[in-house]
C-alpha cells in the first residue's frame, strides 16, 4: 500500500481548488487534503465541503494558518507577488511544497528562494505543467532522439487570443504589473521554461521589444462607455463583455464549472450570475478603460550557452490560441501547432504525429496538470527526474526577468547571468 501524504492548499481559486485541489482528492490512496487557507470563504465553504476539510482547518487569515505545520505538503496557488513570501514562509515552516508560477519577478528573489530551500532542506514543484503534458513530451523526444539532427534554432509563437487578452490581461488579474508579474512571466514563462528545456543549455544573451498598443483609452471606438452595459457597441464589438461572456458560453452550451466563466461568477455558472457580474464587476468594463499595462505583443530574442538560437512572439491579435513552434536542426525540422507534430527529416517522407491521440482530454493543459500531480507524488517518495524543480524553474525565470528589463530598455542586449 503507497504512502498517503496529508495536503494543505494555500489559495483555493482556479488553480489551487477547482485544478489541483480536485485531482490531489481524486487520488485518495496517495493524498489526504487536511487544510484550507484563502480569504475568501465563499471558496473555503465550497471547496472545504468538496475536499471534506472540516472548518476548524479552514483559514482566512495566513497568519493563523502558518502558525503550525498542517500537512506534508503545501500547494501554493495565491496571486502571482506572493508566491516568493508564501513559499519561504513554507520552508521555513517545513513544508514540501507545490507552488504555481510565475515564482517571482525579481532577479534578488530567485537567489533567495533557492537559498531558502537549501537552509530548509525542502522539495519543491514549480507548476510548470506544460513539460508534463505529453504533446510537448513527445516534441522533447524527438527533439532528443537526433532525428533532426543537432538543435540550430527554435522559433515560438504564443497566440494568446482576443478573447483571452481581453480576459485575463486586460480586465482580469494579470492586468497591471502592479498585482502581478508582466506578461512575459505571467503568460509566457511556460514559453520560456519549455524553449529552455529543449535548448538543454542556459541562455547567455536576451533582448526584447513589445509594447501595449491598443487596449488604451486613445482607441476607444466612438460613442463607446465605460462599461459593456450601455454600450451601443456591446453586440458588435469583439472584445463585449455580452459576446466573450454569454454569446460564447451558449456557443460552449453553457458550462457550469468551466474557465473563464468560473472565475468571472461563482461556481455553478449561470447566465443570470454572468448578467449580474458583468454589470457590476471588472468583467463587464469596456477594453479602452481599464486600468490595464501589461503589453499586448511582445518578441524576444536569445542565444544559448551551446549555441542555439531561439525566438519567442506573444501576441494578443489572434483567433485562436495554442502555441506554435518550429525547430530546426542540422539534418530535419519539426513543426507542432495545436493539432499535429509535422517532422520532416531532409530527404525522407514527412511524419504526422497527431496530437489529439497523445493527449489526456479530460485534464488541464493537455494532461499536463494529471502528470503534474503524478510527479508531485514522486517528489514526495523522494525519487529523481524532477523536472520542473524550483533550480530549473529559476533558470527561465531570469530569461523573463532579463526581456523584461530589455523591452524596457528598449531592447537592450543583455547578459542572462552575470
Ligand atoms: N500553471 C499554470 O498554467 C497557471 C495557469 C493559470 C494561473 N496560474 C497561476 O496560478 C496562480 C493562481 O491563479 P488563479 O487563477 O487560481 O487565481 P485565483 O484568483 O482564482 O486564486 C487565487 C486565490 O488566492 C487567494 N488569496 C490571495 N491572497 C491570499 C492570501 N494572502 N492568503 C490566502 N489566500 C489568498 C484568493 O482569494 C484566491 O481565491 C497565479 O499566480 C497564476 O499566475 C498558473
Amino acid at each position: 500500500m503507497s504512502k498517503i501524504y496529508t495536503v494543505a492548499i494555500l489559495g483555493v481559486g482556479a488553480r489551487g481548488g477547482n485544478a489541483y485541489g480536485k485531482l490531489i482528492n481524486k487520488f485518495t490512496d496517495k493524498y489526504n487534503i487536511v487544510a484550507l487557507c484563502d480569504q475568501r470563504e465563499d471558496r473555503l465553504e465550497y471547496y472545504g465541503e468538496l475536499f471534506g476539510v472540516g472548518e476548524k482547518n479552514r483559514f482566512t487569515s495566513e497568519d493563523e494558518f502558518f502558525k503550525e505545520k498542517r500537512a506534508d505538503l503545501l500547494v501554493i496557488a495565491t496571486p502571482d507577488t506572493a508566491h516568493i513570501g508564501h513559499t519561504v514562509k513554507a520552508f521555513e515552516a517545513g513544508y514540501d511544497v507545490l507552488v504555481e508560477k510565475p515564482l517571482t519577478d525579481n532577479e534578488e528573489e530567485c537567489k533567495r528562494l533557492l537559498e531558502a530551500q537549501k537552509k530548509y532542506g525542502c522539495r519543491a514543484l514549480v507548476c510548470h505543467v506544460l513539460r508534463y503534458a505529453p504533446a510537448y513530451t513527445k516534441l522533447y523526444e524527438i527533439v532528443n532522439s537526433g532525428k533532426i539532427g543537432r538543435l540550430i534554432d527554435i522559433n515560438w509563437t504564443e497566440p494568446v487570443g482576443y478573447w483571452h487578452q481581453a480576459h485575463s490581461y486586460v480586465r482580469g488579474n494579470w492586468r497591471n504589473t502592479t498585482d502581478s508579474a508582466p506578461m512575459i512571466l505571467a503568460k509566457c514563462c511556460h514559453d520560456l521554461d519549455l524553449i529552455q528545456w529543449y535548448a538543454k543549455s542556459k541562455c547567455k544573451t536576451i533582448s526584447s521589444i513589445g509594447s501595449l498598443d491598443f487596449f488604451k483609452k486613445e482607441n476607444t471606438p466612438e460613442g463607446a462607455t465605460e462599461r459593456c452595459q450601455n454600450c451601443p457597441h456591446k453586440d458588435s464589438c469583439p472584445y463585449s463583455a455580452y459576446r466573450i461572456y454569454i454569446e460564447r458560453w451558449h456557443q460552449f452550451d453553457c458550462p457550469t464549472h468551466e474557465w473563464p466563466y468560473n472565475v468571472v461568477t461563482a461556481e455553478p455558472v449561470s447566465e443570470e450570475k454572468i448578467r449580474a457580474a458583468i454589470e457590476a464587476g471588472p468583467y463587464g468594463r469596456c477594453v479602452f478603460h481599464c486600468d490595464n499595462n501589461v503589453v499586448d505583443h511582445q518578441t524576444v530574442q536569445m542565444l544559448f550557452e551551446n549555441g542555439i538560437t531561439a525566438t519567442l512572439h506573444m501576441n494578443a491579435f489572434t483567433n485562436h490560441g495554442g502555441r506554435r513552434v518550429a525547430m530546426h536542426g542540422t539534418y530535419g525540422e519539426l513543426y507542432m501547432d495545436e493539432k499535429t507534430i509535422t517532422l520532416d527529416v531532409f530527404g525522407e517522407p514527412t511524419e504526422i504525429i497527431k496530437i489529439d491521440a497523445l493527449l489526456e482530454a479530460d485534464y488541464g493543459h493537455g494532461g499536463g496538470d494529471l502528470k503534474l500531480v503524478e510527479a508531485l507524488y514522486e517528489m514526495m517518495e523522494g525519487n529523481a527526474g524532477l523536472e520542473t524543480s524550483l533550480e530549473a524553474s529559476v533558470e527561465s525565470h531570469l530569461m523573463g526577468i532579463k526581456a523584461e528589463e530589455s523591452r524596457l530598455s528598449e531592447g537592450k542586449l543583455l547578459l542572462v547571468h552575470n
